[in-house]
Order: C-alpha cells, then structure tokens, then sequence
C-alpha cells in the first residue's frame, strides 16, 4: 500500500476551514469539491495513458489520452459523494459507479447495501472516494469488492485518515495488489466512538444535514 500526503499550502487552508465547526454546510460542500480536485490531480498522477496521433493547426504529432478502458470513480455512500463533482471535473471521461456500505451493528462486519458497478473491472484503474478514513473497515471492504471484481489497481481519496484506520488497511492489503491512498492530512488519533481526532466531525452530516 502506497500513502501520500498531500502537504500543500492551499490544501492546508482549505482544510483548516473545512474542520472549522462554524464552517456552514454550502462553504463545506464547496471547499471539499475544491479539495478532491486538487487531491485528484496528484491521485491521478499514474492513470494509463495511450498515444494517439492529431494535427495541430501546425503540424501532425503525437500526444496522449486517457486509455481504454476509462477509469472508474466509485463514490462510497453517502458521504463519498460530497466528492464526486470534484473528482469528475478533473476526469471526466471516467465511468462513475456506486458502493453503499454499512455496519451490520450485530456481526460489526461491513455489508453492501447498494452497488451500481460493473460485473468485470478486468484492467480498470479505479478510485474510490470517501472522505474520512476512520476505522478503515468501509474502505478495506470497498477495495476487496473492487478487487474481486478484477481492478487492476485501486487509488482511494480521502480527506482526513487516522493512523489506525491506515494500519488497519495496511495489514489487511499490504503489498499483495496495488492500492495507493492520497490523503490531504493524516490526524491524531480516533476516539471512542470512531471520530477521527481532531477531525471534522460526522462529515455526511455537515456536508447533507443530519437525517435525524
Ligand atoms: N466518519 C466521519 O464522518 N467522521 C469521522 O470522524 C469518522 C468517520
């Protein structure tokens, strides 16, 4: 598993006011769409590229485009999808899918309740959006489920991870597949009931409201 930590004074800023508590929802939202996409430029630093040949107004030459087959963004409900407007304006000749994924609070294992993906995802590069890496248990049954499905590699973007979160998929994924986690800050720690320190608090809720 690869990590990187996308040091950068602008994604400093944005982050800080993000975590803000005064921070209202529409500021929220907008500053976690401007955060993905400067998270996905360096996320998608090694999407394959093919050459092609084109004219300029000048002359033929050969550049290069995104190759088949397209990427795919995989939003993990509900909060992952406060990220995808980002994420595709930055890719937007990538396939969207979706994955809703919970906690059976009896067994405490994950289980999918909702998944809009292709059934082959044979050689696809696939990104996984979902802005805090707390437990790590969603994202690590995000990436077995995309894996199984045949992913060639999968890159997650989050917004805040916790060390223990980043351990746990660490041991679960280790080396054996090619999986990269870009991050913009890597926080303290996780508190009793699983809220990344400091954090930004129940980000669904601050980007959506709470259903309560
Ligand atoms: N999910 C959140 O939205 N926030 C946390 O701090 C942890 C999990």
């Amino acid at each position: 598993m690869r990590l990187h930590i996308a040091d950068h004074p602008l994604i400093n800023h944005k982050l800080t006011v993000l975590r803000d508590r005064d921070t209202p929802s529409a500021t929220f939202r907008q500053l976690v769409d401007e955060l993905v996409t400067l998270l996905a430029y360096e996320a998608t630093r090694h999407v394959t590229t093919t050459e092609v040949a084109i004219n300029t107004p000048v002359a033929p030459t050969v550049g290069k485009k995104i190759a088949e087959p397209r990427p795919i963004v995989v939003p993990v409900l509900r909060a992952g999808l406060g990220m995808l407007e980002g994420m595709t304006r930055l890719l937007p000749t990538a396939e969207v899918g979706f994955l809703g994924m919970k906690r059976d609070e009896e067994t405490l294992l994950i289980e999918t309740y909702a998944n809009r993906l292709p059934e082959d995802l044979s050689g696809r590069q696939c990104f996984v959006i979902d802005p805090m890496l707390a437990t790590g248990h969603t994202l690590i049954a995000a990436i077995n489920y995309l894996l199984d499905l045949g992913a060639s590699d999968v890159t997650a973007i989050c917004l805040i991870a916790s060390p223990e979160g980043l351990a746990e998929v660490e041991k679960a994924i280790g080396d054996r597949v090619d999986v990269s986690i870009v991050v913009a800050a890597v926080d303290e720690k996780l508190n009793e009931k699983a809220y990344i320190v400091p954090g930004l608090g129940d980000a669904g809720d601050r980007l959506y409201g709470s259903v309560d």
